[in-house]
């Protein structure tokens, strides 16, 4: 079997300083990517900044043989956006593959939270998704190419206590992936995102020390890189992982049911006596857009 390459492919991964972005990093370029190794060098919570996060995993890049650049700009203005995509077409004349990787964590239960521990997470994951992801998308269509990763969580997909802006934010990322994979239909361009788990400085006081081993972030890194790859034809998808299981994850419609005849009102009541087949998730099924819904209200419409 042929082994899947990034050779003469431009790779951009935010966040690959440490943690899971680092193993990205690593295995494009064992694999020939040339890689923006970007990263803030924040704590776990997005204070401070230290360079030497991001310039640490390129000169491990750079000793064992291959080529990287580092960047050090937040992926949560504009400007850093501009400047981290800069950094790939400067240096190496392009942007083949963009892996939104960086992350920062301010949990607090609702209740609690505030205006400002909201606003950084929204800024890191959601507008950082947006701020690089832009500027990368432009660079792509030049070539007609690209594969991009978004990174959720299962926080966000399906909920954890005290993460509301974190899973605010992680589910909003599946919302640019749905309506820009329709926007990039006709380039190939492909889009994907993925909730890995992941034994790191995030998780480090929510897993059991037993699970050390067995969350290796490394066990993320090949679905992503897979997804990365020109062999990827998927697209919009969302993949769930960790210590080696993968699985594909969905926002998927029931059945559902069709009251009326689209011109007489429906009342609270009948939704009440209709619960039921309303809820039931039989036949689920996921849409490619907004448009699949017309498929429920056809007999409706016609
Ligand atoms: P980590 O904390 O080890 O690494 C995140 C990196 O992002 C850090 O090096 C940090 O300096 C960098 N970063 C933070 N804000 C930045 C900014 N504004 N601009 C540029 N770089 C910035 O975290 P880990 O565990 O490797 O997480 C990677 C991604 O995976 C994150 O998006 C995280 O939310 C997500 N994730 C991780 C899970 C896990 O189990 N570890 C679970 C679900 C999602």
């Amino acid at each position: 079997m042929e082994k899947i390459n990034f050779n003469n492919r431009v790779a951009i991964v935010t966040g690959a300083g440490q943690g899971i972005g680092r193993m990205y990093a690593l295995e494009l370029s064992r694999r020939g990517a040339k890689v923006i190794v970007n990263d803030l060098g924040v704590t776990r919570e997005g204070s401070g900044s230290d360079d030497s996060a991001a310039d640490r995993v390129v000169e491990e890049i750079v000793t064992a043989g291959g080529q990287a650049v580092a960047n050090h700009d937040s992926v949560a203005t504009m400007a850093g956006g501009q400047n981290i995509v800069r950094t790939a077409v400067d240096t190496y004349g392009k942007v083949d593959i963009l892996i939104n990787n960086a992350g920062i964590l301010r949990d607090k239960s609702f209740m609690k939270m505030t205006e400002e521990e909201w606003d950084l997470v929204i800024n890191v994951h959601l507008k950082g998704a947006f701020c690089v992801t832009q500027p990368a998308v432009k660079a792509m269509k030049e070539n007609e190419y690209g594969r991009i990763v978004f990174t959720a969580s299962t926080s966000g997909l399906y909920g954890n206590f005290g993460q509301t802006n974190y899973g605010a934010a992680k589910m909003g990322v599946v919302g640019i992936m749905n309506s820009l994979k329709l926007e990039l239909s006709k380039y190939d361009i492909k889009i994907n995102t993925i909730a890995p788990t992941a034994w790191s400085r995030m998780t480090t006081d929510v897993f059991p020390p037993e699970f050390e081993d067995k969350m290796n972030p490394q066990f993320n890194e090949p679905m992503a890189l897979y997804l990365c790859s020109q062999e990827n034809t998927a697209t919009g998808h969302i993949y769930a992982m960790g210590a080696g299981w993968y699985g594909r994850t969905s926002i998927v419609s029931g059945d559902g049911l069709c009251l009326g005849n689209a011109k007489r009102p429906i009342s609270i009541e009948e939704i009440r006596d209709n619960f039921e087949k309303i809820s039931t998730m039989e036949n689920k099924r996921a849409h490619e857009s907004a448009l699949g819904m017309f498929e429920y209200m056809g007999p409706l419409l016609s």
